[in-house]
This record gives C-alpha cells, structure tokens and sequence, in this order.
C-alpha cells in the first residue's frame, strides 16, 4: 500500500521518502520500482519530510508512531503524522495519546480497497483536526472522505466495513465448503448467482486475494474484535473470521492463487480449498460459526 500511494503522490508532484532500515528486499523492490527516494535512517525522514504516512502492518502501527515521536522530539521537528494502518479506533488512541504534547499534529486515516485499485476503487478515511492535509496530499486522485474532526472516526469506518467485506467471505466459504462436501458447489454458485448476483461479483474478486492478503486480513480482525469489545458487543464474528484467515494464511492458498492476486474461476478454488492438502482450512471450518 506504501508505494501505492507513494506513486499518486509523486504523480500529484510531492518528494516520497522513505527509510529500508530494517526493511525486507521486498520494500526495497517496492520502493525503487514506484521512485520512492530512501533516506539513511528515521531521523533524516523526520527531519525532511512535511508529512509522514505510516503504511506498515497493522501490529507495528504503535511502535513506529512511538519511534517517530521520540526522533521528533530529539531534532524538534514539527510536522504531520497520518496513521493509514488498519487497526481499531482503541490502538489510535494510543498513538494519539504518543503525541500528545508534541509538535506533531496528528491524523487517523484507513484505507479501503486494494493498493491495485486504489486510484479507481480506493478510499482514504481521515479524521482529526489536521485532516484536511489528507485532501490536499491526494486531490480527487483517490477518494478521500474526512470523517470529522476526531481521530478514530476513519478507523471505526475502516473497522465496520472492513467486517463487512471480510464477513461475506467467511460465510461464503462455510457455505461453499458444505456444499462442495455434498457435491453441489456449482449448483451452490448457480444459485448465489442467481439470486445475489452482486454477492458473487464481489466473491469471484475477493477471495483469490487471500492468498496474498490472508495474514494481515487476520491482524485486522482481531483489531475489529477489539472495537466490538470495547464497545461490549459480541465479538464472536470476529474472533472466528480472525482463526479462518490464519488457517488460510497458513495453508498453502499463497501458492495456489499467486501473490500476484491472480483472478481465477471460484468454482475451480473452492475445488482447491476443499482438497485434502488446504484441509488445515475445512477442519478449521469444521469448528467456525461466522
Ligand atoms: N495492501 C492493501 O491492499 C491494503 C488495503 C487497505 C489497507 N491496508 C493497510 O495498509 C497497511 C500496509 O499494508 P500492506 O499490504 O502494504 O502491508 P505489507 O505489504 O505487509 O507491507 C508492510 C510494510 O511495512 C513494513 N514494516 C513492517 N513492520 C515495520 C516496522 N516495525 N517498522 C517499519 N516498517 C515496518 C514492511 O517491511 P518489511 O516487510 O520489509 O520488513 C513493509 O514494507 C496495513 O495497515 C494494511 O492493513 C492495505
């Protein structure tokens, strides 16, 4: 997603920069095929960047905010931090307690949609006093809607739709599964399409991306059990969702789709998924109520 936006960016005419310390060759790879410049370390993007956009997973989210702050402190930087990651309206409240009393405004963004189609399908959610920086930054490029002026208001959004689309898939695969198990998984996809044709558009696109997407679609599940907690809702939907996405994280659903998130046919993958060698993912079905 960090170089999906970095390449709007860059197109609108902004200087992207980031630093690979620590990081994978694959953010190496990421980086220089969108142009992205690599700076030393953090303190030099800290003392550089105008706005930094923290893309990372989902678990890091809080660190990385806490290292940005502690550079800040130290060069007495000022500037604008955009939390973009997927994690609950609770986990942005910790990060905006780190900058409390600092010289960094802060702002709760998520995004929706994938990084292949974030100019034609995407959205960036914003809130918090500085959000309008989103706007400016991404024009009419990329869908942004500012959801007011406090942060958490993005994430919460990012959270409930994100329950959604995940939602969908879950039920989609215990259906598809049991059917498959009887035999009848193409009279099972004849009939959703016949009678929720949309719901079968939206499948036939999603799922193959688990293959890609599986462990941190997982990561964010447990921050959407984490706002339904809080909030002193069942949370079992979303313990469930969080267990299914590990197992297809763990089976071998990667090789089968491609990283590149390959389209293929849903019929010919439920086939796959039900076979004996993705069996971690039917067992773990066996035991799931979405
Ligand atoms: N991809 C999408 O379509 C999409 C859609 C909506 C929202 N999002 C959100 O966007 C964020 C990024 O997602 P992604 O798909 O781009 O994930 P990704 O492909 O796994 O990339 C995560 C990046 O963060 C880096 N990273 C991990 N831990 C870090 C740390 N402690 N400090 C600094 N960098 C760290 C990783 O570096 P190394 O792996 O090299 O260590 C990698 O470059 C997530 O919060 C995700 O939920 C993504």
């Amino acid at each position: 997603m960090g170089s999906a936006l970095a390449e709007v960016l860059r197109d609108r005419g902004f200087e992207v920069i980031t630093t690979l310390t620590g990081r994978s060759p694959r953010s190496t790879e990421y980086c220089e095929r969108s142009g992205v410049a690599a700076r030393k370390c953090l303190a030099d993007v800290v003392s550089q960047a105008d706005v930094i956009i923290s893309t990372v997973t989902p678990d890091a989210a809080v660190a990385v905010a806490s290292q940005v702050r502690r550079e800040a402190a130290r060069l007495d930087a000022s500037l604008i931090y955009v939390d973009a990651n997927s994690v609950s309206p609770q986990t942005i409240g910790r990060i905006a307690d780190e900058f409390q009393d600092s010289n960094i405004q802060f702002v709760d963004a998520a995004i929706h949609g994938l990084a292949s189609r974030l100019k034609t399908q995407g959205t960036i959610f914003a809130s918090g006093s500085a959000a309008g920086v989103v706007s400016e930054l991404f024009g009419t490029d990329v869908r942004v809607r500012i959801l007011g002026g406090e942060p958490g208001n993005a994430s919460l959004m990012k959270m409930t739709l994100g329950g959604m689309s995940k939602g969908i898939i879950g039920l989609f695969l215990q259906s598809s599964l049991l059917a498959q198990h009887v035999g009848m998984a193409d009279e099972f996809c004849d009939e959703l399409g016949h009678y929720y044709p949309d719901v079968l558009n939206f499948v036939e696109r999603s799922l193959p991306t688990f293959g890609q997407h599986a462990a941190r679609r997982a990561a964010e599940m447990r921050e959407l059990e984490a706002s339904l907690s809080v909030a002193g809702l069942p949370t079992g939907m979303a313990v469930e969702l969080s267990r299914l996405f590990s197992a297809l994280n763990e089976s071998d659903m990667a090789a089968v789709c491609g990283r590149g998130v390959q389209p293929m046919s849903l019929k010919k993958l439920i086939e796959l998924l039900s076979e004996s060698r993705l069996s971690v993912i039917t067992d773990r079905l066996a035991a799931t109520v979405v």
